[in-house]
């Protein structure tokens, strides 16, 4: 075939494949599976590199900033290097820092307020994954009104601010990340909102930012990172670079989590953690989240249970839950983790990874079951159904029904981990 034949071959290939419908382009065979991989245009990191923020925002062409940061981190005197470099790079401010907890709907219009009577042309959130996800709440939802389930549904594809990250836990990977978490307080639920928009500009990771945040919030905040890698790891919608990333979170969260958590003052491990919380963010970003996610959302939003706990309790719950349909890939995480594999069986290294994370979650001292949250056993069924409809149960490896998860519920309550996969 000469080199001509084979161009008109392939463009009728072309206009064949995009006169189809998505279901049909879907079952073609096809030795690489598409996927769209996004992250944040500048990412700068570093001790100190909290003085770059000014000239990151020039870069991006800022003229006027509304800074929202956490109230806490605001009062710690954590924010003033921002506004220092800000104001260093002649770029004008506006400071929100009423964010207190996890952002709902009013502190969202709040801010939105505040947004258009600075009209700030950039919003730059700095604190844990509440503020940051308050700022891009705000970035997003000025120009998308409308009840938070509309904008779960659609996506939220354009943002005509600009949008930058600054975490102080190391965590959530929101700075990396196109979801906001809010809660919605007419129906008592968090809600995911997804879409390209909100993912920031620019993320800017500096570790001495993190130094001073309490043990049990640096444990709680660690085991959410790897959360995050486990379920993009085997998730339905993954892909080999998030695979990539998320599996170099588990490595660096089983080194470096421990001795963040009983060494704060640890500038290294501050420093791989906000690393790995980064990794972690891109990795389940772009390739999906599980159960576990979509369980902590409603029983974080019910019970006021922080999402980093939330998750500690349910992984290995639900790690044997869906152990089932990927003993394969959680048997692959067992060398991440430091586990000797050899002579063992690929069920024996999917044991020990789950029991690895059970071990940890210990270990760093925070809850292993819900006895302690006074749940109210008649919840159940609607905790399960609001799960069900978690944007987050997409990526799941495993299909799972509502009575499922009340009986996995159910087993967390009581503290009975299940001996096999179920
Ligand atoms: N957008 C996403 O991709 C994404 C992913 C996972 C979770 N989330 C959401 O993020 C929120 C949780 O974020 P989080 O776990 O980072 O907790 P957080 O932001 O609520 O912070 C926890 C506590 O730590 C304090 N704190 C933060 N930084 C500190 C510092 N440097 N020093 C001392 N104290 C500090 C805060 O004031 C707060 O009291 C939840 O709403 C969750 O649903 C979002
Ligand atoms: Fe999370």
């Amino acid at each position: 075939m000469s080199a001509n034949d084979i161009a008109t071959v392939v463009n009728q290939t072309i206009t064949q494949y995009l006169s189809e419908s998505g279901e049909q382009q879907k079952k073609r065979p096809c030795s690489g599976k598409s996927f769209t991989f996004r992250s944040p245009a500048i990412t700068v990191t570093g001790a100190y590199c909290v003085s770059q923020l000014g000239d990151t925002l020039l870069e991006l062409g800022a003229t006027h900033v509304l800074l929202v940061a956490d109230k806490l981190v605001h009062q710690l005197g954590l924010v003033s290097g921002c506004e220092q470099s800000i104001t260093l790079a002649g770029i004008g401010l506006t400071l929100f820092t009423e964010v207190e907890g996890e952002p709902d709907t009013v502190i969202i219009n709040q801010g939105i307020k505040v947004l258009k009577q600075s009209k700030a042309d950039f919003v730059v959130g700095i604190g844990g994954g509440s503020a940051l996800d308050a700022a891009k709440g705000m970035a997003v939802m000025i120009d998308h009104q409308g009840p938070l389930a509309d904008l779960k549904i659609g996506g939220i594809a354009s943002r005509k601010v600009g949008l930058g990250c600054i975490p102080t836990t190391a965590g959530t990977g929101s700075e990396t990340t196109d979801i906001t978490v809010i809660q919605d307080l007419e129906y008592g639920i968090k809600v995911p909102v997804k879409g390209p928009a909100l993912v920031p500009d620019f993320a800017l990771l500096d570790p001495v930012l993190m130094l001073g945040v309490p043990d049990h919030v640096t444990a709680a905040t660690g085991i959410d990172t790897l959360t995050h890698a486990i379920e993009a790891y085997v998730s339905r919608e993954t892909n080999p670079l998030s695979k990539a990333y998320a599996y170099h979170a588990i490595e660096t969260v089983i080194k470096s989590l421990p001795v963040a958590v009983g060494c704060g003052d640890d500038l290294d491990m501050r420093y791989e953690m906000s690393i790995a919380a980064y990794k972690a963010g891109i990795a389940f970003s772009n390739a999906g989240l599980g159960l576990t996610h979509a369980i902590a959302h409603q029983i974080g939003a019910q019970y006021h249970i922080p999402h980093g706990v939330a998750n500690a309790i349910l992984l290995p719950y639900v790690m044997a839950f869906n152990a089932l349909t990927c003993e394969k890939g959680y048997a692959e995480l067992a060398v991440a983790m430091g586990i000797k594999v050899e002579s063992m069986t690929q069920r024996e290294s999917c044991n020990a990874v789950i029991q690895m994370v059970r071990s940890l979650v210990q270990d760093l001292g925070l809850p292993n079951s819900l006895t302690v949250y006074n749940i109210n056993t008649g919840d159940l069924p609607q905790l399960a159904e609001r799960a069900m409809l978690d944007i987050c149960l997409i990526g799941n490896p495993r299909q799972v029904t509502a009575t499922q998860i009340v009986v996995l519920l159910n087993r967390v309550l009581a503290n009975d981990f299940p001996e096999g996969y179920c």
